[in-house]
């Protein structure tokens, strides 16, 4: 991991609609490699206060790599050629090697999933979908349309890999957990406990959950990120051992507060 400032400039600047959500694709320049879960902490001019924000990493690319930002955040108004600063790439990723995770996610955080799905880390992605999106598992094409779900994913669908849409979150959490191997999510606060509280504790290691809170530094210096340690320690650093945290580490009571909703970027 990289702690130190690189000066860079963004090399090109792709709209890309993620679950009926715009957002807008960045490569910046640079020698960045990842694993996806990972981020980079990125510094726009635009931003009149200088402050970095995460942003996650989604493809490696010939002169460097790309990063995805929402509607409401500084770099979405930034255009190709314009200068930026990065550190990292940060965080852990929360993928294991030989095994392929099942993905589970609302639209309005379906973009933290989407990195896994360009690597062809996913066995199984579900989507918690409320707002009449929802498809049948055999409206297979609309669904990838909707998702954006990249070409080579796309060829496995009739194999392992495969998109389920539920109406609730309960049907969600139990069609992911009866599912060997672990889990990793992104949903807004109030569905992440409720996710939580139907997984068994003995489950609760193999469930990685995306924590929203605010990231200033990036590097386990300034303290802004961390969650309660239920062990009694300093605490738990999310900005360098997420920003996926299994659900055994997350304390909803004491740490709730501070994990922000993910609003629709539409
Ligand atoms: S963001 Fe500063 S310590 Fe984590």
């Amino acid at each position: 991991m990289k702690n130190f400032v690189t000066e860079s400039r963004i090399l090109s600047r792709t709209e890309i609609s993620l679950a009926g959500r715009n957002y807008a694709e960045f490569e910046i320049a640079g020698d960045i490699t990842f694993e996806p879960g990972q981020y980079l902490m990125l510094r726009t001019n635009t931003c009149k206060h200088a402050w970095p924000c995460p942003y996650p990493l989604i493809r490696k690319t010939e002169h460097g790599a790309s990063v995805l930002a929402d509607t409401r955040q500084d770099l979405y108004q930034c255009w190709e050629g314009d200068t930026i600063q990065y550190w990292g790439p940060r965080g852990t990723s929360p993928a294991e090697k030989d095994s392929l995770p099942v993905l589970a996610a609302e639209p309005a955080a379906y973009f933290l999933l989407y990195p896994f799905l360009t690597a062809g880390l996913c066995r199984k992605l579900l989507i918690f979908d409320t707002d009449g999106n929802a498809f049948e598992p055999d409206d297979q094409i609309s669904a990838m349309r909707f998702l954006n779900i990249p070409c080579s994913e796309q060829e496995k669908i009739s194999g392992e890999f495969s998109v389920e849409c539920f109406p609730d979150l309960i049907q969600t959490a139990k069609a992911a957990l009866k599912e060997p191997g672990r889990v990793i999510l992104a949903l807004n606060p109030k569905n992440a406990e409720a996710f939580a509280e139907h997984t068994p504790d003995g489950q609760k290691d193999s469930v990685f959950l995306y924590i929203s809170n605010k990231k200033a530094c990036g590097i386990d210096s300034c303290k802004g990120c961390y969650l309660h340690d239920r062990d009694g320690g300093m605490g738990i650093n999310v900005c360098c051992k997420g920003p996926f945290m299994p659900l055994s580490m997350i304390d909803f009571e004491k740490d709730g507060k501070s994990l922000e909703e993910f609003i629709s970027a539409k």
